[in-house]
């Protein structure tokens, strides 16, 4: 079928919405027609050119939701008609790491998606006239009209979720929820403190929430994302300067720091204020942001021996396929206010403006319109 999409066509050149062709889905394989998407800092890092394994060209976007329209052979666990949200991280249900509640890093089809192929190592996306190969981005290619993904990549949720909200959780918002609620496991009556209030970071503070924390510093350097950080839950909003540790460590009780931090703005230099504020003896750090590569993380290893523990976590730890439908379920019940993080409606042509936006620090999400 021919359809639109926005193609990375040139590193660090603005995406060019353009008609491509689109392949039925193969067996395993699964057509949805996306309805909203949101443009992330992964999709802006990779058109930029800066992402060392970045690869063009290819269909961008990865934060989709949308309705299943057809299915390949075998597929058993979607039909036409269900509500989605794409995943980047899939869950194949079968493979070593998936069957082990641990993790939710699913090897199925990683080496394949790495090159932006499907998982049978062949792309569905061409150029209409040459039938050149376009790639897919991330496995879902979600900034176009339809998409085809593997089935084990798409989490159904309830149809009565709106799915403008339903698709932020295809990547940040759920990033942060299960950092605090799955990575971390933050327990009631904790203190915890979140460096970062992007939709990660107040994702985080959300899960702190939920899981009953009861002091919850947020930290970041614009009074507009605090201000948002308090709506999700924070307790304290903090204003980082110079000296961010030694005043976080001051506002703690006896001065040990917190039970649990939080690192989510991707810069070295604050993960290792999240590992020194974490308490002494106890205090879990959980690193989410995604440092520039090559970066490396300095930690004075008293601060390990002293009893503070470092995690990292990839999408929240969370199994996408069963714990996405379960954070939307969330949103229904009321638990989780997803209004604030929409900032921009665009459409699939305003996409660099989506960019744009992103660069100035406008607003949390700008989520696009089909
Ligand atoms: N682990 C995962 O699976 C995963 C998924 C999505 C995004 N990420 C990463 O998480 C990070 C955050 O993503 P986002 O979309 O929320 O980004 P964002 O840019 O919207 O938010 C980062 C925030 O950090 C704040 N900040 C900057 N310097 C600071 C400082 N010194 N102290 C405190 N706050 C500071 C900024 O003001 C901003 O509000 C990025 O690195 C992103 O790549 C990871
Ligand atoms: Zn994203
Ligand atoms: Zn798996």
């Amino acid at each position: 079928m021919r359809m639109r999409a926005a193609v990375l066509e040139e590193f660090g050149q603005p995406l060019e919405v353009q008609e491509v062709e689109l392949a039925d889905p193969k067996p395993g394989e699964v057509l949805v027609r996306i309805v909203n998407c949101g443009v992330c800092h992964t999709d802006m890092y990779t058109a930029s050119g800066a992402d060392p394994s970045g690869y063009a060209p290819a269909v961008l976007g990865h934060e989709g939701a949308g309705v299943v329209e057809k299915v390949g052979d075998g597929v058993t666990s979607v039909q036409a008609g269900d509500h989605v949200v794409t995943l980047f991280s899939p869950q194949c249900g079968e493979c070593v790491h998936c069957v082990d509640p641990r993790t939710n890093l699913c090897m199925a089809i990683r080496a394949e998606q790495n090159l932006g192929h499907l998982p049978d190592g062949t792309v569905r996306l061409s150029r209409p006239g040459s039938g050149e190969d376009i790639r897919h981005f991330m496995g879902t290619s979600t900034f176009a009209e339809y998409t085809v993904m593997p089935e084990i990549a798409l989490a159904k949720i309830d149809p009565e979720a709106p799915l403008d909200r339903a698709c932020l959780f295809a990547c940040g918002l759920s990033t942060g929820l299960g950092a605090a609620m799955n990575t971390a496991k933050v327990t009631e009556g904790s203190t915890c403190v979140v460096f970062g209030a992007g939709m990660v970071g107040l994702g985080a503070v959300a899960g702190c929430r939920l899981s009953g924390a009861e002091r919850i510093i947020c930290v970041d350097l614009s009074d507009d994302r605090l201000a948002l950080a308090e709506g999700q839950g924070a307790t304290d909003l903090f204003k980082a300067d110079e000296n961010t540790v030694e005043r976080l460590l001051e506002m703690s009780e006896g001065g040990f720091g917190y039970d649990f931090t939080f690192e989510a703005t991707g810069l070295v230099n604050v993960m290792a204020q999240a590992v020194e504020t974490a308490r002494m003896a106890w205090g879990l750090c959980t690193i989410a942001g995604v440092a520039g590569k090559g970066e490396t993380l300095d930690v004075i290893p008293r601060w390990l021996i002293t009893g503070r523990r470092v995690a990292g976590s990839s999408f929240g730890g969370v199994k996408g396929r069963e714990g996405v439908p379960k954070l939307v379920d969330l949103y229904m019940q009321g638990e989780i206010d997803v209004d604030p993080f929409i900032s921009h409606r665009i459409t699939l042509d305003e996409v660099n403006k989506g960019f744009d936006l992103m660069h100035a620090q406008d607003g949390i999400r700008s989520v696009i319109e089909f």
